[in-house]
């Protein structure tokens, strides 16, 4: 334990520090969890719901085409062109669109105009407004799916919540908002998960890829389950397909209060503030859009009791969400004893001329808050991968915290070998541009399918 921090601020990061006991504990409940939401009969009530995805196929490498993608459910907005020309050469044209803040708690309306106005002005730009192009469009929550292209929004996740999409087909919103404008040709084939999309890209290129995992703003993962298994499903025991992608939504893990032994007072608190109280416990405890939040819950308390940043007043840091998550990846970026990224964040929060110790104290919060999002997320691909009851696979993974954070590989990595039984080997693997080229695949798959039905 580093010498300069104070008992204080150790004291406060305690309940941070989750133990392999404790580690194994989770394995345990979200293995029990996992398996509720599988299975028909207990679906209903089970936290994590496992959805079925309607992907049976895992790509070729022998898709090709020109496809459409809307990516909807990170910070960004983004509109794609992929055209898949081989397995080795692929051409991808990306906007990104500004998302104002008030679409996400306006309308439901609102929101898929915005949508539809994007995505008008991209294939304008593009040239391709009457070409008739598939579309697939990667809407990151959590849908309860009827087909490959239709989708019911379950609940708004990560911030969102606009009104009158819950309950409704997620593509014929964006269908008829198209059609509202009436100045472009466009149709949705499919609509996926960004863990689908993630372990789609991954699997063109490593056909051993099974997971699909996002650590970001939010978190999830999707796995490949044996079709039989897929209960909710209704051609589980007919398909002749043997997979099927399930999506777990495995954010909501904990929401009937199976987690509150890792919990701490500063994730209660974060919940609170959140638009959905008491909903994706797991997901609260390791992904971006909370972890500052709680690095920064911890430092204003430790201010308060004089245990930092003693006589540096800083307005900004008793604002609610003021510390960024990626102000954790900066700050442990910093050599031991260094401080360069250190200060810059001080600086844009406005904390000047404080101590080494304080410096000391931030970066042992930060540790004990992404430690432990590394932990919980090493517990829930172990879980995964024990359902698999697989020797071998490769984790295709995307997200801010995954791509940035400097220690989050390693810690994930080595936790996982840990809980893991001996002789299982995995390998993460950084997955390009899931919501583009995986998007592209899931389309290409249904536009292949399509003749078939
Ligand atoms: C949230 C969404 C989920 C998504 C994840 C990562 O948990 O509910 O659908 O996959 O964020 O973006």
């Amino acid at each position: 334990m580093p010498s300069l921090v104070n008992m204080e601020v150790e004291l406060a990061v305690k309940g941070f520090l989750i133990d392999q006991e404790k580690m194994v504990e989770v394995v345990e409940r979200m293995t029990k969890e996992l398996k509720m939401g599988l299975a028909k009969d207990t679906h209903p009530r089970a936290v994590i719901k496992c959805f079925v995805t309607y992907v049976q196929d895992l790509p070729t490498g022998k898709e090709r085409g020109k496809y459409l993608a809307l990516d909807l459910g990170g910070t960004n907005f983004r509109v794609l062109l992929v055209t898949l020309l081989s397995q080795t050469d692929i051409h991808i044209t990306s906007k990104s669109y500004e998302f104002p803040s008030t679409l996400m708690t306006g309308t439901g309306k609102a929101l898929f105009d915005f949508l539809a106005e994007c995505l008008a002005e991209f294939c304008k730009e593009n040239a391709v407004e009457n070409d008739n192009l598939p579309l697939g469009f990667t809407f990151s929550f959590p849908l309860q799916q009827q087909g490959l292209s239709k989708g019911i929004l379950v609940a708004w996740t990560k911030g969102f919540n606009c009104e009158g999409v819950v309950g409704k087909n997620v593509v014929q919103l964006l269908q008829e908002a198209i059609e509202r404008r009436g100045d472009i040709r466009i149709n949705t084939v499919a609509v996926l998960n960004d863990t689908v999309g993630t372990l789609m890209s991954c699997a063109f290129n490593h056909p051993n890829c099974r997971i699909g995992l996002i650590v970001g703003t939010g978190s999830n993962a999707c796995y490949v389950e044996k079709t039989v298994n897929a209960e909710c499903f209704e051609g589980y025991q007919t398909s002749p397909k043997p997979s099927m992608v399930i999506n777990c939504e495995w954010g909501a893990f904990g929401d009937n209060g199976v987690l509150e032994f890792v919990r701490t007072t500063y994730d209660k608190v974060v919940d609170k503030v959140t638009p959905n109280p008491g909903k994706q416990t797991f997901e609260k405890c390791i992904s971006g859009m909370y972890m500052g939040e709680l690095v920064r819950l911890v430092v204003v308390e430790m201010i308060g009791r004089g245990a930092m940043f003693v006589g540096d007043s800083s307005q900004r840091i008793q604002q609610r969400w003021s510390f960024k998550s990626s102000y954790i990846s900066d700050i442990e970026s910093d050599g031991p004893g260094e401080y360069r990224s250190c200060n810059k964040v001080l600086h844009e929060l406005g904390i000047i001329g404080s101590q080494e110790a304080d410096k000391e104290a931030l970066r042992f919060i930060c540790e004990a808050v992404s430690s432990r999002s590394a932990k919980l997320c090493a517990c829930g691909l172990v879980t995964i991968i024990n359902k698999m009851n697989i020797n071998e696979v490769v984790i295709g993974i995307d997200g801010s915290v995954y791509r940035y954070h400097p220690k989050y590989h390693d810690m994930l990595q080595f936790h996982m070998r840990k809980l893991l039984k001996p002789g299982v080997k995995f390998e993460l693997v950084v997955s390009e541009d899931g919501s583009g080229r995986g998007a592209a695949l899931v389309a290409a798959t249904a536009v292949q399918s399509k003749p078939k039905m």
